[in-house]
């Protein structure tokens, strides 16, 4: 509790405003996994998109030069047997479906900075070269794998990675003991890649950084997996079997290994080989649980082997099932992310997987949960306060009103403990935010936030401004006082949420007069005429009135306009 002209008060006011990270120059630079063109896009893909969208965006809000690639995984033999299936040759096959993704993606405000697709020129010369690199150096050499491989992962597994298993036809099968898909018995001459022999640099790496794979539990698993045997890595495949992908240089016989070939997308959106510089030593990956080893074993083995410097960080997400149960095609459960964003609108959806989702474990999405929260959350909570306060009851002259410090003087003043405690809590917000968002628990960020917004809206009901005899002039002073001070949270919020829901913080910033190059992290000085400091919007004229920050969504509504996705066979 504090009060103004108190040390605790004036205790370093702008030392908040500086992002305490200043990584190498100032810069960041964020991936997704990058998408298999196999099927149209799920929630699950979007969910890795709109988190490093939001990652993006917030460091660029902190003042960091940031990229952001995503993309999609076009070459293998799962996209090549889907061509076939579909009858399609495979590149306009992958060029359909990669669309979709871009859609998608620019339709729910994901700002990537690249979009790459693997079957691209300047990706394949990237792929040859550091072929080349590898082979250069004896790292890759000509052997023999024999051993279960599954399509649908496309990966390679070990005796202990499989068991029994029996098909929908009665058929007794193997299949993968981490996701459950059908493995097969594969013999053949190709080219081995020393994995091996990266495991003790491998070990330090995770042990000297226990950070660079978050959430911890996952870390962890990386550790026990580098515990238990490590083979050589098969890294090509015979053309016989797979045409569609890179060729071996110098080899037309064979084809390189797909997630050799899918990992490389972030060296070449970086600008490998000649101006990566700047921006690989500062790379973040975001991955789903299911792709961790690919992340975390091969994908560093491959850069020691290159000589390049290891991630920065792996970002790992668990998964979203649906109504309790996995999405998948069979159960047709699988939550369209296009429609979903259509019913909730982009922001709406984007909040609400970000609020809700938890890094280290499975999410359940169901619609009833969306509505409730968004409505308890977006519509009422925080549109219910900026209506409140920008209504022409408790605002007549549509402007930023004046703060008046007596107000809030432990001497004489009429705030109250839970006015002080609101205060500290949105000073402290940008701090509480970052701290989060390093460690990628978005969920604890908006958490927070909401939990503000709540205070807030109980600091208005408290002081019940609405009945103030306005005639009075300490009244009104007070008034206004209150207004000002809701005013600065809500201004606080907006700034905070652009990362996560660009459209309703744009709204609501345009509704309070903020201009768009006060929206950065440097102006979240919160409430500074109560630290002794000038508010450069004091009357100010708000800004337009262009209707409620998000609307109210009716849960009988929401049924009848959105065709039933959860039923099987019903999908459009
Ligand atoms: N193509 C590979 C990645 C190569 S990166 C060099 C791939 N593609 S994917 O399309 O299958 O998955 C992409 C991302 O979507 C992964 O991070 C995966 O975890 C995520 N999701 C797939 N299903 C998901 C859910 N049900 N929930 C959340 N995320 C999920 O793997």
């Amino acid at each position: 509790m504090s009060e103004p002209g108190s040390t605790a008060n004036l205790d370093k006011p702008h030392s908040q405003h500086k992002p305490r990270n200043t990584d190498e120059g100032g810069r960041f630079y964020v991936t997704t996994p990058i998408f298999y063109v196999n099927a149209s896009p799920h929630l699950g893909h979007l969910y890795s998109a709109v988190i490093a969208d939001c990652l993006h965006r917030f460091k660029l809000l902190q003042g960091f030069h940031s990229r952001f690639a995503t993309g999609t995984d076009e070459h293998g033999l799962k996209i090549q047997q889907a061509a076939e299936a579909a009858g399609a040759d495979p590149q306009s096959f992958c060029t359909e479906v990669s669309e979709r993704f871009k859609g998608l993606f620019d339709s729910c405000d994901i700002s990537y900075t690249d979009f790459i697709r693997t079957t691209e020129q300047r990706h394949k010369r990237v792929v040859e070269h550091f072929w080349s690199l590898l082979w250069n150096k004896g790292l890759i050499y000509r052997g023999n794998y024999e051993g279960w491989y599954s399509t649908q992962d496309e990966s390679f597994l070990t005796e202990t990675q499989v068991v029994d298993a029996v098909d929908s036809q009665g058929n007794k099968i193997k299949v993968s003991v981490e996701s459950g898909h059908k493995v097969e018995w594969m013999k053949e001459e190709n080219y081995m890649f020393r994995l091996s022999v990266f495991r003790p640099q491998l070990l330090d790496w995770l042990r000297e950084d226990p950070a660079v794979v978050q959430p911890e539990c996952f870390h962890q698993h990386v550790l026990k997996w580098l515990q238990q045997d490590l083979p050589d890595l098969s890294v090509s495949r015979h053309r016989s079997r797979l045409q569609w992908g890179v060729s071996v240089p110098n080899d037309p016989d064979q084809t390189i290994y797909v997630w050799l070939d899918a990992l490389l997308n972030y060296l070449t959106v970086a600008g490998f080989p000649d101006s990566h510089q700047g921006w690989w030593n500062v790379v973040h990956h975001i991955v789903g649980k299911d792709i961790i080893k690919f992340h975390a074993i091969y994908w560093p083995a491959f850069l020691l082997a290159a000589g390049l410097p290891l991630p920065k960080r792996l970002y790992v997400h668990s998964h979203w099932t649906a109504e309790g149960k996995k999405m998948s095609k069979s159960l047709g459960n699988v939550v369209d992310p296009l429609q979903s964003s259509q019913v909730f609108t982009t922001d709406g959806l984007r909040y609400f997987l970000l609020r809700q989702g938890v890094p280290d474990s499975d999410c359940d999405y169901y619609e009833h949960k969306v509505t409730k929260l968004l409505n308890a959350e977006l519509a009422d909570s925080l549109g219910g306060l900026l209506n409140r306060c920008t209504a022409a009851g408790l605002n007549p002259d549509q402007v930023y009103p004046p703060f008046c410090p007596e107000f809030f003087s432990r001497d004489g003043g009429r705030a109250v403990d839970e006015d002080y405690q609101m205060l500290d809590s949105v000073k402290n917000l940008p701090v509480v935010m970052e701290q989060h968002f390093r460690s990628m628990n978005i969920y604890k960020a908006l958490e927070n936030i909401a939990a503000c917004v709540r205070q807030t809206n109980g600091f208005v009901q408290r002081h019940a401004p609405w009945k103030l005899d306005k005639r009075k002039s300490e009244e009104r002073q007070w008034l206004d006082t209150i207004v000002h001070v809701s005013l600065e949270c809500l201004r606080i919020y907006g700034i905070l949420l652009q990362p996560v829901v660009p459209q309703i913080s744009d709204k609501l910033l345009s509704r309070l007069g903020v201009r768009s190059e006060e929206r950065k992290w440097v102006n979240l000085n919160f409430l500074p005429k109560y630290y002794g400091m000038e508010c450069p919007l004091t009357g100010r004229p708000l800004g337009q009135n262009s209707g409620v920050l998000f609307s109210r969504l009716e849960t009988e509504n929401i049924h009848k306009d959105k065709p039933n996705q959860t039923k099987k066979g019903q999908k459009k």
